[in-house]
C-alpha cells in the first residue's frame, strides 16, 4: 500500500519516540517525510534510517518555538520536496510538579512547546495550502487534555489548549479544504514516559490499571495518525481520537 505516494509531509519531533514511529509509517506509504526537530545527531540519523530502509526522508533542525525558524523550516521543505500534503505537529514536552509547585517558568515551557510549537507550524503550513488547495493537519495532544490527571496540571492545560486549538482551526480553516484533527495518546513507551516514570514497576502498574492492559508503543499512535492525515478520514475534521488503551474511558 502507498497511501501517500507523492505526498510531502512534515512530523515535528519525528526524530524519536512517537514522531519517529509517525515519519516512518509515513515513508513506509510513499510519502516524502520531513523530520522537524532540535537535536541534529539524532535528526539526521533518523532520516538515513528511513531512506536506508528505501524511504525519502531529509532532516530539518528548528526550535519549533521560534517563528523565523519554522518558516524556514517550511521554506526548506517545499525547496526540497514540494508542496505539503500534512503535517503532524507532534513535537512536545512533559514535565510534572504538583500543582502548587509549578512555577510560572515550567507553565511557559510547557504553552511556549506544546501550544506555540504547535500553533507556529500550523500557521507556516497553512499558509502554503491555502495556495496548494488544501491538505490535512494533525496534532498529537494526550489523555492529559481529556481527562483530569494528579502531577502534571500544567501539561494538561497545554495539551487541553491544544483539542480546543484543534477545533478552532478545523472550523475556520474547512472552506479551504484543510482539515484539522488530533490523537490523544495514553502512556506510550518512549523517552518522555521513561522520564515520567522511571522505573518498570511504575510502569506495569499504569498498564495494568489500563483495560486493554497494556503501555501503547509508538506504532500504536502512528495508524491513527496516518488514517487522520488519509483519505478515508476525509468527511473528518476538527476531532480529537483517543489512542490510550481504553484508559480515558475509565469512571
Ligand atoms: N510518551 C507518552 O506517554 C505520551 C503520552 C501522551 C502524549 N504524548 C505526546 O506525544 C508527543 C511525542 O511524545 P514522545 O513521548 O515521543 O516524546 P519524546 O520522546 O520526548 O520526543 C519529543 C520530540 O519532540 C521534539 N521537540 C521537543 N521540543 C522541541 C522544540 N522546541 N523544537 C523542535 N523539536 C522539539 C524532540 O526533538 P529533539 O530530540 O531534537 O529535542 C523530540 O523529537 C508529544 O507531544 C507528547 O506530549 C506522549
Amino acid at each position: 500500500m502507498e497511501r501517500f505516494k507523492d505526498q510531502v509531509v512534515i512530523v515535528t519531533g519525528g526524530s524519536r519516540g512517537i514522531g519517529l514511529a509517525i515519519a516512518n509509517a509515513f515513508a513506509r506509504e510513499g510519502a516524502a517525510v520531513v523530520i522537524a526537530a532540535q537535536n541534529e545527531e539524532r535528526g539526521q540519523a533518523a532520516a538515513r534510517a528511513l531512506r536506508d530502509g528505501g524511504g525519502r526522508a531529509e532532516f530539518i533542525a528548528v526550535d519549533l518555538t521560534r517563528r523565523d525558524q519554522v518558516e524556514g523550516m517550511v521554506q526548506q521543505a517545499i525547496e526540497h520536496f514540494g508542496p505539503i500534503g500534512a503535517l503532524v505537529n507532534n513535537a512536545g514536552t512533559h514535565e510534572k510538579a504538583a500543582f502548587c509547585d509549578e512555577p510560572e517558568d515550567l507553565w511557559e515551557r510547557m504553552y511556549r512547546i506544546n501550544v506555540l510549537g504547535t500553533v507556529l507550524p500550523s500557521q507556516a503550513v497553512v499558509r502554503t495550502m491555502l495556495d496548494s488547495g488544501g491538505g490535512a493537519i494533525v496534532h498529537v495532544a494526550s489523555k492529559a487534555g481529556v481527562v483530569g490527571e494528579p502531577g502534571h496540571a500544567a501539561y494538561s492545560a497545554a495539551k487541553g489548549a491544544v483539542i480546543a486549538l484543534t477545533r478552532a482551526m478545523a472550523v475556520e480553516l474547512a472552506p479551504y479544504h484543510i482539515r484539522v484533527n488530533a490523537v490523544c495518546p495514553g502512556p506510550v513507551f518512549t523517552d518522555m514516559l521513561r522520564a515520567a516514570v522511571p522505573t518498570a514497576a511504575g510502569r506495569d502498574e499504569l498498564a495494568a490499571f489500563a483495560p486493554l492492559g497494556r503501555i501503547g508503543q509508538p506504532e500504536d499512535i502512528a495508524g491513527a495518525v496516518l488514517f487522520l492525515a488519509s483519505s478515508e478520514s476525509e468527511w473528518c475534521t476538527g476531532q480529537a481520537l483517543s489512542v490510550d488503551g481504553g484508559l480515558s474511558i475509565l469512571k
